[in-house]
């Protein structure tokens, strides 16, 4: 049995799971965020990271990287994203067939501990460069993030904003 898994922030780009196809999509709805706090993988519980998450918002479409995937790879990506990400059920895009299909994704709500909400984004890009954490420097998920998201044709001016506050280190 497979299921098809949506990634919008570091499933895009860090992929440490095996995968059945791989294709460019995009969800309805969602705008992706640095609002999420990251305790275990880009900061500390004492000093937590800035990573994405998905927020509701009408009419906007996010693009990223959809996988099938064997069901057993759930039990990884549900360790990997257990820092209040939980699973949602949505309908994906996948741009290259131009079909619709059924699949998971991992959302942290505002209602998880680690989520911290907007803030200013100079702030956020100060955060982020002086965060890091187990997994390595929250710096190098945000601009590893921006990458991956020009190779797929997205604009997500939030990410881009950050990323080009974060490369010139100041306000
Ligand atoms: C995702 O990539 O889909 C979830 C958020 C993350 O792990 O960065």
């Amino acid at each position: 049995m497979s299921d098809w898994v949506f990634g919008y922030g570091s499933l895009i780009y860090k992929v440490d799971f095996p995968y059945l196809e791989r294709e460019p999509a995009q969800i309805e709805g969602w705008a992706r965020r640095f609002w999420q706090g990251s305790h275990d993988h880009r900061g500390t519980p004492e000093a937590p990271g800035r990573v994405v998450t998905l927020v509701p918002e009408a009419g906007r479409a996010c693009r990223g990287m959809a996988y099938r995937v064997e069901h057993e790879v759930f039990e990884h990506l549900d360790h990997r994203e257990k820092n209040g990400y939980e699973r949602h059920r949505v309908a994906i895009r996948l741009l290259e067939r131009g079909e619709m299909v059924k699949g998971t994704l991992y959302v942290a709500g505002r209602d998880n501990p680690a989520f911290l909400g907007p803030a200013d984004e100079a702030d956020m890009a100060e955060h982020i460069l002086a965060a890091r954490g187990p997994s390595g420097d929250n710096l190098e998920y945000l601009l590893r993030l921006a990458e991956a998201l020009r190779e797929l044709g997205e604009n997500d001016d939030h990410v881009f904003e950050l990323e080009r506050r974060a490369r010139a280190g100041t306000r």
